[in-house]
């Protein structure tokens, strides 16, 4: 399962260009103090964690840091604390001064006529309160949902989404939000595996100048879901393209006419180790999994990574891109800024609509302070030319972080030099879905060592990771090898089992390779002991930052009448990092048209969605095989990518490699190379 050759866009790493920023001397540390204070973390780690925690506001304290769970490798943290994650990001605000302070700047993506304002919408920390007392309240007392209840969402970015997800957590209603650039299939294997009652989500949205259906999406979805007793419905565009039933169907809206603006529902005391969200990730297998979230561990790791790693503070004026649809978003848009009492902003559509300076204006219009994004978007923006950030003020940005894949030296570079004015310290916060909260990166908000243009720095305290060979052992340093984290974090996958339903395969997939956790990526570790994560070491793919299992799309392919096998593979691409190649062997009976593609693409589209659509589709006789049936899949990768392809001594047949080199020439030559097919 392993890949010889992962490719992120990558330039020479120099381990050795380190970039120290003066004007930040309050913080400024030497490597060898930061390494002292952080091994002091891990030799008083529950002491420590428990002091970070005692920093949240509980309704019953803890009585103790951590122990094993009921299953192998799940922990609970903070056992015998209760709290309540809606009362953290509102309630406790709505008693202080930040009674009214800005939460939410929210801005439609529409931009009409000249002249016309924006659509915004501003909400406080009181707005956002008396808003989810209000949602709360429907679910509890109109739908009947009450704790351990599950519901999904199918949200796009409009301020509902953090008021449902808070209102769920408010009554201790399990969610699962899924990206609403997901198919109906994609949606409906989630619903199903959660048993949603309900399932949220809006009449369309927004992006790049459409109105995208998530009404007719989910319609379609729910018809395979029986647990659904209804659709809930936010308004956003103001017209459906099906009809409503109201057997199905009901507008939140509606929902609310009666409910008194003055709505208060208490928010339930949970346990530190309850279930906040269930949150479906690719992994090596064709089906999604759903990684638990608990409540208090969660809580402690967001509160920890929003003042070390992005230091915030009340001035600030903080935006994440991310779509809330992810982990980033959940934890770094809705819960971390929001525990912290932040100034945040939210965009609904595309970053280069209806121009390719959308994001510099948003920037310049909210005076925005601290910035969090991707490298695939700073790849796109660093293409469209410097002249549309430079023509926008951004004076004002104090911090920058970047997620979800390794950055480039010189996507790092333009980002610290044109967007932050060579002011900014400049990071590449490593985390995942299941770690739930940033484990690597650096802490300015707490001290800053040198930064360097590519790294994810050392890990933050209080964890401990590694980089090793195949057999566990640490590798030197300089030396490629496997991530772990070496010991239970806060916010790590939550109780009873870790993976919704199955803690066989959560052992499986992360314990079962090395002793502790397994990242699946592949990392260097420097003389400084920084971490560089290179990119993942299986068969999961990076595109565009979003996370996209290769058996997934074969899955998906070989779900069509006309497809007996197919393979997937990523190769690289100068913009999203890694985009996915097929190679299809068609039945004998399918038609052997040049359509096949557009149809088989089409098919991705409805089972997945537009993001795993692959970027080429090669169709073949037959695939390179070993003896013992295993698809090549390092020789397909070494095709796709012109790379030599090395040993095949186990390779069952030649003339498969000859005939996959041979199609893909072919299809350079019909298209030219980069193109699409
Ligand atoms: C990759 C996203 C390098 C990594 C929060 C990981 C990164 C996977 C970085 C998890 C980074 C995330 N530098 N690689 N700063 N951040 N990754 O679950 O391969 O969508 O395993 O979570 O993204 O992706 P996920």
């Amino acid at each position: 399962m392993s890949r010889s050759q992962p490719e992120p866009v990558r330039e020479t790493l120099n381990f050795d260009e380190r970039i120290v920023l003066e004007h930040w001397s309050h913080r400024n540390t030497s490597v060898k103090d930061y390494w002292a204070s952080h091994s002091a973390t891990l030799e008083r780690f529950e002491e420590f964690w428990a002091s970070v925690a005692k920093e949240l506001e509980w309704f019953k304290p803890f009585s103790k840091v951590m122990e094993p769970g009921e299953y192998p490798n799940v922990y609970k943290w903070f056992v015998g604390g209760k709290l309540n994650m809606s009362y953290l990001c509102l309630d406790r605000h709505v008693k202080s001064w930040r009674k009214n302070k800005v939460a939410i700047v929210w801005e439609g993506e529409p931009v009409k006529d000249s002249g016309e304002p924006l659509e915004v919408r501003v909400l406080t920390y009181y707005d956002m309160w008396r808003y989810v007392n209000r949602v709360a309240y429907v679910m509890k007392e109109k739908l009947g949902l009450k704790k351990g209840d599950r519901v999904a969402f199918y949200m796009p970015m409009v301020p509902e989404l953090p008021v449902l997800m808070l209102a769920a957590a408010r009554i201790g209603v399990t969610f699962t939000q899924v990206f609403s650039g997901f198919s109906a299939e994609a949606l409906a294997s989630r619903i199903s595996d959660l048993g949603a009652r309900y399932v949220f989500t809006t009449d369309g949205y927004y992006r790049r100048g459409k109105i995208l259906r998530t009404k007719e999406i989910t319609d379609d979805a729910v018809k395979t879901c029986p647990t659904v007793e209804k659709i809930i419905l936010i308004r956003r565009v103001g017209q459906t393209e099906t009809p409503i039933d109201p057997a199905k169907h009901t507008y939140l809206d509606d929902l609310l006419a009666d409910v008194s603006p003055t709505a208060y529902v208490p928010p339930e005391e949970m346990d530190s180790t309850d279930i906040l969200y269930v949150i479906y990730t690719s992994g090596t297998t064709g089906k999604p999994k759903g990684i638990i979230h608990d409540t208090g561990g969660y809580a402690v790791i967001l509160h920890a990574t929003m003042k070390w790693v992005f230091d915030i503070k009340d001035e600030d004026i903080y935006w994440c891109t991310a779509d809330i649809g992810w982990v980033t978003g959940h934890s770094y848009i809705v819960f971390g800024p929001l525990m912290s009492g932040a100034s945040i902003i939210m965009y609904e559509g595309a970053p280069d609509y209806p121009a390719p300076d959308r994001w510099w204006s948003i920037i310049e219009r909210y005076g925005v302070t601290i910035f969090y994004t991707s490298p695939t978007a700073v790849r796109a923006f660093m293409r469209m030319g410097a002249g549309y950030v430079t023509r926008h003020d951004l004076s004002t940005l104090r911090l920058i972080h970047s997620v979800g894949e390794p950055i480039n030296p010189a996507a790092w570079k333009w980002l610290f030099e044109l967007v932050g004015g060579g002011r900014c310290p400049v990071g590449s916060t490593w985390w995942m879905t299941e770690t739930g909260g940033i484990l690597i990166s650096h802490t300015p908000g707490l001290m800053l060592v040198p930064l360097k243009p590519g790294t994810n720095g050392p890990p933050i305290p209080g964890v401990e990771v590694d980089v090793v060979d195949e057999d566990g052992k640490p590798v030197p340093n300089g030396v490629k090898g496997y991530l772990i984290v070496k010991r239970p974090w806060p916010g790590m996958p939550g109780p009873p089992t870790g993976m919704l339903g199955d803690p066989e395969r959560y052992n499986l997939v992360y314990f079962s390779r090395f002793r502790y956790f397994f990242t699946g990526d592949y990392a260097i570790k420097d003389g400084d002991g920084y971490v560089w994560v290179l990119g993942r070491s299986d068969e999961v793919l990076k595109v565009a930052g979003h996370r996209i299992g290769t058996y997934e799309l074969e899955s998906a392919l070989v779900s069509h009448p006309y497809v007996a096998e197919s393979a997937v593979v990523g190769a690289p691409d100068d913009v999203k990092g890694e985009v996915p190649i097929a190679y299809v062997v068609l039945k004998s009976d399918a038609p052997h048209t040049p359509q096949i593609r557009d149809e088989l693409r089409r098919w991705i589209r409805e089972r997945i969605g537009a993001i795993a659509e692959p970027k080429s589709i090669f169709i073949v006789s037959k695939l390179p095989k070993t003896r013992s049936g295993k698809i090549m899949r390092r020789i397909m990768r070494a095709l796709a990518t012109g790379k030599p392809i090395g040993d095949v001594t186990t390779l069952e047949d030649e003339a498969a490699v000859e005939e996959v080199k041979i199609a893909y020439e072919a299809l350079l030559k019909e298209i030219g190379e980069g193109g699409r097919s």
